[in-house]
């Protein structure tokens, strides 16, 4: 999903666009939008991704107004891009404007077009917005 996130991220215009599996929390105040993809277990979001968050806030870095959105495979529940969003909104301050993108299990073809989809239009709207 993350793949399909970011090609479709690429293919939106002159962006550039970084697919880390890991990032320290002050790097997220490098970036102009924020694309969380997080699997649902335990109904948490994953432990790295919360600690990310948590260090983000203890170290005040500032991501008020840039883009966010969020995605992840889930199999009953599927609550975590939700809980990244909330955090993303509410505790940051960011812009969020997508529904959390959700797969259940494995993505298929037409979830992948989706997953394109949404990076395309998080940079076309950060072209629109510059
Ligand atoms: C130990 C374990 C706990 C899980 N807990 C949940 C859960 O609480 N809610 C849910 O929707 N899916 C849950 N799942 C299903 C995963 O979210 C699903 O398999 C997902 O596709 C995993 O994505 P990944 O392969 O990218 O890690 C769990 C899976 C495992 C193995």
């Amino acid at each position: 999903m993350a793949k399909a996130v970011a090609e479709g991220a690429r293919s939106g215009g002159n962006v550039e666009v970084e697919l880390n599996y890991y990032i320290e929390a002050e790097e997220l105040g490098l970036f102009d939008a924020i694309l969380i993809g997080a699997p649902t277990y335990h109904h948490e979001m994953p432990i790295d991704i919360k600690m990310m968050f948590e260090e983000a806030a203890v170290r005040g870095v500032n991501l008020k107004d840039k883009k966010g959105a969020a995605f992840g495979s889930y199999g009953w529940t599927g609550e975590a891009p939700k809980y990244a969003l909330e955090i993303m909104k509410n505790k940051f301050e960011m812009h969020i404007a997508e529904p959390p993108l959700l797969a259940k299990y494995t993505p298929d073809q037409r979830m992948l077009d989706q997953c394109r989809a949404l990076g395309k239009r998080i940079s076309e709207s950060l072209i629109r917005s510059a």
